[in-house]
């Protein structure tokens, strides 16, 4: 973690706690990021607001003018998560983006490149349904669409209907250039793993998985001959990936169907807990800095244990690892935050969600430890 000439400038980082976890977790995420800056002599600023309902509630609305414009002007936005009861009931029309923060967020920002990265972690497999013959080494990449299909399709609504029924109804619908450029994301994080892609679609069924089907092929023709290209049904995939993990390198799926599957891989990890995202603006390509980004964890708010100290800190520790790499451009900052994860977890320093009895806080002493060692 040596400093280097070009890290010298500001980094800037917006970072919006959201509601219930979320500001539990983003507080230990920021712990991390001002270490390893300290570390590393990087000079971050942080700029901390509200989003999702602790925004509503202050606001009236789940995602200000202010908060946007904020993301807009900053390197990288660190989101913890959003969303719980007290705000579900509310019946606000319009599209999702009135009623949920972090989507008006994502839409604004045209942040269409969702990265879900989940693995094996090698001490923790009795926490996993699944054998370690099964999932030792297994190292997913999920590629999710996330800034069009169905959650923003119009038209889309309520209506009541003249024999007293509500029909509720929206459409998934994708256009040939949105699914080109999430593919060549898809193609591009190929190419610095192992190589493999599975494209996952309902073509038997959908108009919009036809042509998803057919774009990625196509794609992959012209310009990834060298990636190995192959198209699950999404059914199909969440059985196949479940049995074979290990078979899989990156999934590229729509913006629905890319939230399912990452979900899933959390029982991979140990625990949804543990997975981190970057969901970016433009393809990761080496070497590229991307501005824009927003890093999160997978993981939603959960209600029933916010105000205990006990949230799994690592999906959000991790982000900041991504963060650093695509928003920086420092991989080895994201190798360093891996590696102090990976010695925590072997040293058995686990959240009541991976069985253990450590707290938030001394998780994330334990990760700031463990980069302090590295050091030496
Ligand atoms: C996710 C979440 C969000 C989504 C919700 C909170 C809107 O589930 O980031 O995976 O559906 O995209
Ligand atoms: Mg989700």
């Amino acid at each position: 973690m040596t400093e280097s000439s070009q890290t010298r400038e500001t980094f800037r980082v917006l970072a919006l706690g959201g509601d219930h976890i979320g500001p539990e977790v983003v507080a230990a995420g920021l712990d991390v990021l001002r270490h390893i800056a300290n570390l590393s002599g990087i000079d971050v600023e942080i700029d901390e607001d509200l989003l999702g309902g602790a925004s509503f509630d202050v606001h009236g609305t789940f995602c200000t003018d202010a908060v946007l414009e904020k993301a807009r002007a900053a390197d990288a936005t660190l989101v913890g998560a959003v969303g719980g009861p007290e705000w579900d009931g509310l019946r606000l029309d319009g599209p999702v983006t009135q009623s949920d923060g972090l989507t008006r967020l994502r839409v604004e920002l045209d942040v269409y490149n969702a990265l879900r990265p989940a693995r094996a972690w090698s001490k923790i497999p009795d926490r996993t349904p699944f054998r370690p013959e099964i999932i030792d080494g297994a190292d997913l990449l999920v590629v999710r669409e996330n800034s069009g299909g169905i959650y923003y399709g119009e038209p889309r609504g309520r209506e009541l209907l003249a024999d007293g029924q509500e029909r509720a109804f929206e459409i998934s619908e994708y256009r040939t250039g949105e699914i080109e450029r999430i593919a060549r994301c898809a193609f591009e994080a190929a190419r610095t793993r192992r190589g493999k892609l599975a494209s996952l679609d309902k073509s038997n069924v959908m108009e919009s998985g036809k042509l998803w089907r057919e774009t990625v092929e196509r794609i992959g023709q012209q310009d990834y001959p060298d990636i190995e290209l192959t198209h699950l049904l999404m059914d199909h995939a969440l059985y196949a990936v479940t049995m074979a993990p290990r078979n899989y390198d990156v999934l590229l799926a729509d913006n629905l169907f890319g939230d399912l599957i990452s979900d899933m891989t959390g029982a991979i990890a140990g625990s949804l807990g543990m997975l981190p995202s970057a969901t970016l603006p433009a393809a990761t390509i080496k070497g590229q800095r991307i501005r824009g980004g927003i890093y999160e964890p997978t993981h939603g708010s959960a209600p029933d244990i916010a105000g205990k100290g006990i949230a799994n800190p690592v999906g959000t520790i991790l982000s900041v690892g991504m963060m650093l790499q695509y928003g920086l451009g420092r991989p080895d900052l994201a190798d360093a935050i891996e590696a102090a994860v990976e010695t925590v977890v072997d040293d058995g320093v686990l959240t009541p969600d991976l069985g253990g009895i450590a707290t938030t806080a001394e998780v994330t002493a334990a990760v700031m430890d463990a980069l302090s060692n590295s050091e030496t």
